[in-house]
């Protein structure tokens, strides 16, 4: 039964090693049930604490490195090389140190000069990899989890509060140009993101704080909030650290505390 759930950690130490478990739950539970499991990875800061926790020992040899495929909700558009880029982010703190076959590391060509094109490049990517569960005009494809974080302005992945990419109900991967940064990116697109058995949103911080109570308890306006937009067909998991969780309503931290 697809629901929320919220869990509030002591600190991101606490909190990255809660999401290592619940990553290898999840690959777990899609590599007995389909063979494979598809996962999407987000940038930023805050989920790096957990990119070196799986390539690491207790977790490293819990997961089947061979089994996984590797996708990227959203990229900035710099060269992979470039320190911004979020696949170098998650290529050194993890994928350089794991047997993932490099034919399974799907990610975003965003330094290409023509944004659309890298954008139905990735769509194309997602077409082949997914082939057997997606089909034309059909729905898009489910991932088994989508990890995405949430910036102080409420966006999560490059959905970013007013832009136009909040209004695509088709594609699954657009260019968006972000005027509160001046710049595009790449980003996957909530049909997609929110056809997911599973996402999620690792937040930390008192700069989330704000942001973070009205997305969670607050009256519904996913233009402004994008995070909010965020309902998947399958489990909605919230990780958050108390920093983050301050603003909670005491009922909602309480029911929720971690440890
Ligand atoms: C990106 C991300 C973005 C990120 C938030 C939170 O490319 O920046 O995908 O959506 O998750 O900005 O970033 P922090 O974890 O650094 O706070």
């Amino acid at each position: 039964m697809p629901g929320r759930t919220i869990r509030i950690f002591a600190d991101v130490q606490a909190l990255s090693e809660a999401a290592a478990h619940e990553w290898v739950r999840c690959s777990r539970e899609a590599v007995a049930a389909r063979g494979r499991f598809t996962v999407a990875l987000s940038g930023g800061s805050t989920p790096k604490r957990l990119y070196h926790l799986l390539a690491a020992e207790p977790f490293r040899s819990q997961i089947d490195w061979g089994r996984v495929e590797i996708f990227w909700g959203d990229e900035r558009c710099v060269p992979p090389d470039h320190a911004d880029s979020n696949y170098h982010m998650a290529r050194e703190a993890m994928l350089a140190h794991l047997p993932i076959p490099t034919e399974h590391v799907h990610r975003i060509e965003a330094e290409r000069a023509d944004r659309d094109a890298a954008a139905w490049n990735y769509t194309d990517v997602l077409g082949r990899v997914f082939k057997d569960t997606v089909y034309a005009d059909g729905p898009p494809p489910a991932f088994d989890l989508i990890l995405l974080g949430m910036g102080p302005d409420g966006h999560t992945a490059s959905l970013f509060p007013h832009t136009k990419a909040l209004d695509e109900t088709k594609r699954w991967v657009v260019a968006n140009h972000v005027p509160q940064l001046n710049t595009d990116r790449l980003t996957l697109t909530r049909p997609i993101l929110n056809r997911a058995r599973e996402v999620l949103f690792l937040v930390a911080g008192a700069d989330k704080a704000e942001r973070l109570v009205e997305v969670l308890a607050g009256p519904a306006d996913p233009k402004r909030l994008p995070s909010q937009s965020i309902q998947p067909d399958g489990q909605l998991v919230w990780f958050v650290d108390r920093a983050a969780a301050a603003r909670l309503p005491s009922s909602l931290a309480r029911e929720n505390m971690q440890g």
